[in-house]
């Protein structure tokens, strides 16, 4: 029983046929169980040499049937391991990264600028209310000046906006004064009706600001409309405001600054005029803030809108403002070192 017992484990040749065998020989009803029970039919005096035997052979078995499953555990071991090698050695597959966008590489510059000076970041709705984007920033609708704003609209009411200027009003309206002046950057998309080529979209983007506060005055603005040139074009850059208007700014101006291409002297990015226009801005019109609920005879303040699509391009030198939005990989990754 034993020698038949240890050639059947040789034989085995998985884990599979060795656990039959383990059935045979050590279950229930293998042999060996079977001489156990059947003890009592065995001369009393032959009992315990017949036991130990017994004991024994199961001992040696026992020990062969753990060896055996030993052997085929390695085994499986051994050949998972050869099958998930990886060689250390090989070099990386390059991972291929994504690059921030123009705009929003400007647009997250100036808005921590804006942040680290005070002020806060508002978000407002695209699809806009006539009554945000043009009724309460003193543009009424027989207005002449809702000509400047070839608007998309939705229905009577609903429309996407041409400006981010809506934002003044909803901060506006909501301002506490008692808890102290009201700084404000919105930044977003507006839509205008436009045949797009090179230098036109019907989709572009804005930052609106806007400071109220008792005592602001026109000197404000001109202080913050420098910083932001210099910050953003480079501290050497000249800024003049020239006249301009907004039915939501009194006075309105919009501020150039000097070419950084040819520092003045004229080239065909500043059509040789030595200066570049970047914003527009003004004193908020009384109206505006008598609209919203705000005494305009103790409140005053500043509004600004910038184009984010026009810094991008002067910034980066961008010919085709389309290149913003076909995103081209090849274009974006441009931009990879100014992150
Ligand atoms: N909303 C104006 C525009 O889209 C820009 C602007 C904003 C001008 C705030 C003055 C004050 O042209």
């Amino acid at each position: 029983l034993k020698e038949e017992g240890l050639d059947q484990i040789k034989q085995a040749e998985n884990q599979k046929m060795l656990d039959k065998i383990r059935v045979e020989l050590m279950g229930r009803k293998g042999e060996l169980t079977e001489i156990l029970h059947s003890m009592k039919d065995i001369a009393p005096e032959n009992r315990p040499k017949v036991g130990q035997e017994v004991n024994q052979v199961r001992d040696i078995l026992q020990k062969q049937l753990d060896e055996a499953k030993d052997h085929f555990l390695q085994a499986v071991i051994a050949k998972k391991l050869e099958e998930e090698k990886i060689d250390v050695t090989l070099p990386g597959r390059e991972g291929h990264l994504g690059s921030k966008h123009p705009i929003n590489i400007i647009l997250d510059d100036l808005e921590s600028y804006f942040i680290g000076m005070g002020y806060e970041v508002v978000q407002g709705p695209e699809i806009e209310t006539d009554h945000y984007c043009f009724e309460m920033m003193n543009l009424p609708k027989d207005h002449p000046a809702r000509d400047m704003q070839a608007t998309f609209y939705i229905d009577e009411e609903d429309l996407l906006r041409t400006q981010t200027s809506g934002d003044q009003a909803r901060v506006l309206e909501k301002h506490d004064f008692s808890k102290g002046p009201l700084k404000m950057v919105g930044p977003g998309k507006v839509y205008r009706r436009d045949d797009d080529d090179a230098t036109h979209s019907h989709q572009f983007q804005q930052m609106e600001g806007l400071v109220v506060d008792k005592n602001v005055t026109m000197s404000d603005l001109k202080g913050t409309l420098e910083m932001i040139a210099k910050h953003v074009f480079g501290q050497d850059r000249k800024t003049r405001l020239r006249p301009s208007y907004f039915p939501f700014t009194e006075p309105s101006v919009e501020m150039d600054v000097s070419c950084f291409n040819c520092n003045g002297k004229g080239c065909p990015i500043c059509k040789y005029t030595g200066w570049i226009e970047v914003l527009g801005a003004g004193m908020v019109h009384p109206n505006v803030l008598e609209n919203a609920g705000v005494d305009s005879t103790v409140y005053g303040g500043f509004a600004f809108g910038l184009g984010l699509d026009r810094f991008a391009i002067l910034k980066y030198g961008i010919s085709d403002i389309r290149d913003f939005y076909t995103n081209d990989v090849r274009f974006l990754e441009q931009f990879r070192k100014e992150e």
